[in-house]
């Protein structure tokens, strides 16, 4: 039994419209609701099972620095061992030392960058993992309507970002923290007030600039991110849409709107490029001005003899030369205004809970048909049901045949059984057969069936079927991998298909353009219905499947519906009456 509702196109368009804004905000939310520093924290984590390839390279590139620094120092000792004063290092010892130190450096400096870059590009293929991962995990509801050029965007630029995270920020830190200390020892040694003058400067320069500027950019770094994924989805409109353009001349429009978006994009990044200008004047400014400030303390406590002439050459040559490691960190108040944003973009979409959960981990159910109790189902919280209070009976090895005017919950339908989407009120179950002393039927709730068995007994052909750049063959094969040739020829004999793909110059080798392009859309249909023969599961739920036929194919393809129904329950959802007539009962939504 089923009910009839009533509901009007306006009132339907704006609860899609609301769903889609609704799904992203939800993930502008997820990204906004964590800080920088809670993303930060999180992106560190993922660096748990590289944590010893991590210490490596701080230790390489400490060292690497460590080593740049002191050949001026050595310098310095030269000067004085010339004009005769005491140094702890005799000239030859110097001359042997400073080009070891150079060897050192450029060997250590090396192998910092290639752990660092190493670390890098292993997280993100880490991180490219888990990002497809959890778009399996949320698909295909809640990946509906989400903004596509926005995903493509997150899946290749914000992921590639984080590489300056992993690669030029983790370690770059640890070793100024290191290096950095090591030099105020080194100074504070001749005396305490150079020591603190020298930490003064490196706080100054490697945190106080950073967390400034940082903070003067606010969440520019997220608003470049966010247009750049702007532009990336209009680009990707403007191609798909492509033949509306041509038809309707609004190409104009068009590039007066992706223009804008460019514009938009620019204005940011200009921003930001300017802010990263601003920090790197700012840090050198104060690199200067500490540097003349060690030259008169140093030179101060040199004229009062409370230090020599080494405790006033090395401690300034030592602050010259030191600043490499911080002048790394100060321009990380814009770099990773962006790295931030990205992480957050990447982190909030790893995050995000899916509509249904896998259900794994109960016993095995076979399919004998299928019931609907008192369905009551709405895409969101405050959105009109799609379906009320609705009943369906499916019973085994017959085709329900389903119709209903546009709109009114049919593919709905299809997907819950599907369990894409969870009911919100009322009871999807499977019937299984089990056996207690004698043979009975039960209904499983579908929430009980593990879905890996759900997605066995149930194959499900979708409105519009997506193709994969690659052969017929092996876009056929999506729906049985290991599916021999003889049994995917059985299946487009059945759909009405094999002999349109012999005609093809390559037969079932030949290859079809990405998305399908190339194909009409009855030839696309047919593959879809194809699949579905060929995962030959005991549950068929084809929707609209000879919508786009000719009645020479339909007939065909009913015909073998009709056969495969004799071992096969069929729900059929049709606008076609010449369609409906294979069905066994008839339901009008
Ligand atoms: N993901 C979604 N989020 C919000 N609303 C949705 C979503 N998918 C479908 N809808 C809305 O739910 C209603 C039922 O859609 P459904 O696709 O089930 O209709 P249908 O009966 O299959 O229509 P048609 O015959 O045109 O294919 C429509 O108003 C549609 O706009
Ligand atoms: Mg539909």
């Amino acid at each position: 039994m089923a009910e009839k509702r009533e509901k009007s196109g306006a009132q339907r368009g704006a609860a899609r419209s609301v769903s889609n804004g609704a799904a992203r905000s939800a993930s502008n939310g997820a990204a906004r609701g964590v800080s920088k520093f809670g993303t930060l924290f999180k992106m560190l984590g993922l660096v748990k099972p590289l944590t010893a390839y991590m210490i490596l390279a701080v230790i390489a590139g400490t060292f690497a620095y460590l080593a740049v620094q002191f050949i001026p120092i050595l310098g310095g000792c030269a000067i004085l061992d010339g004009l005769g004063l005491d140094t702890a290092l005799a000239m030859k010892t110097i001359w042997i030392l400073l080009p070891v130190l150079a060897l050192v450096r450029a060997v250590l400096r090396f192998a910092e960058q290639r752990l660092n870059h190493y670390i890098a590009f292993r997280l993100l293929a880490i991180v490219r993992d888990r990002v497809f991962g959890a778009l399996r995990r949320l698909s295909p509801a809640k990946l509906e309507g989400r903004d596509k050029g926005n995903l493509v965007s997150l899946i290749t630029a914000d992921v590639e970002l984080l590489e300056v995270f992993y690669a030029h920020t983790i370690s770059p830190i640890c070793i100024a923290v290191i290096v950095e200390a090591v030099m105020c020892v080194y100074i504070g040694s001749y005396h305490a007030a150079l020591g603190i003058l020298a930490l003064a400067a490196y706080l100054c320069v490697g945190v106080a600039v950073p967390l400034i500027v940082s903070g003067v950019s606010g969440d520019m770094g997220e608003k470049v991110r966010h247009h750049a994924a702007e532009l990336s989805s209009c680009m990707l409109e403007n191609i798909r849409g492509l033949d509306e353009t041509i038809q309707y001349d609004y190409g104009r429009k068009r590039i007066e709107v992706t223009r804008e978006k460019t514009k938009n994009l620019l204005w940011y990044q200009n921003t930001l490029n300017r802010l990263t200008g601003l920090n790197a004047a700012i840090a050198n400014t104060f690199i200067l001005f500490f540097d003349v400030m060690m030259v008169a303390a140093a030179g101060w406590l040199y004229l009062n003899g409370r230090v020599g002439f080494d405790g006033f050459l090395l401690p300034v040559l030592a602050l010259l030369s030191s600043f490499g490691p911080v002048s790394a960190l100060a321009s990380l108040g814009t770099s990773l205004q962006n790295t931030v944003a990205s992480g957050a973009r990447v982190l909030a979409i790893l995050e995000e809970e899916p509509q249904t959960e896998d259900v794994t981990g109960q016993p095995v159910v076979e399919f004998h048909g299928a019931e609907c109790k008192k369905v009551t189902f709405a895409y969101g919280e405050g959105m009109a049901p799609v379906l009320q209070n609705f009943f369906l009976s499916i019973n085994e090895n017959k085709i329900i045949g389903i119709m209903g005017e546009s709109g009114c919950g049919k593919s709905t339908l299809l997907k819950l059984l599907m369990r894409f989407w969870e009911v919100q009120k009322g009871k999807i179950g499977i019937v299984n057969t089990y056996v207690a002393g004698a043979r009975s039927t039960a209904m499983v709730d579908i929430n009980e069936v593990n879905t890996a068995d759900l997605r066995d007994m149930e194959s499900y052909m979708t409105q519009d079927t997506q193709m994969f750049k690659d052969t017929i063959a092996n876009n056929i094969r999506i729906a049985k991998l290991d599916a021999t040739q003889e049994e995917i020829e059985e299946a487009c004999r059945k759909a009405s298909l094999h002999d349109w793909i012999l005609t093809l110059p390559n037969g079932y080798e030949t290859n079809v353009g990405e998305l399908g392009d190339t194909l009409s859309g009855g030839e696309r249909q047919r593959i879809g219905l194809a699949r579905a023969f060929l995962h030959d599961a005991p549950f068929m739920l084809l929707d609209e499947p000879t919508s786009n036929l000719d009645s020479l194919n339909e007939a065909v393809i009913l015909r073998a519906l009709r056969e495969e129904a004799k071992g096969k329950t069929v729900l059929l959802v049709s606008h076609r009456k010449s369609t409906m007539r294979v069905a066994d009962m008839e339901i009008s939504m």
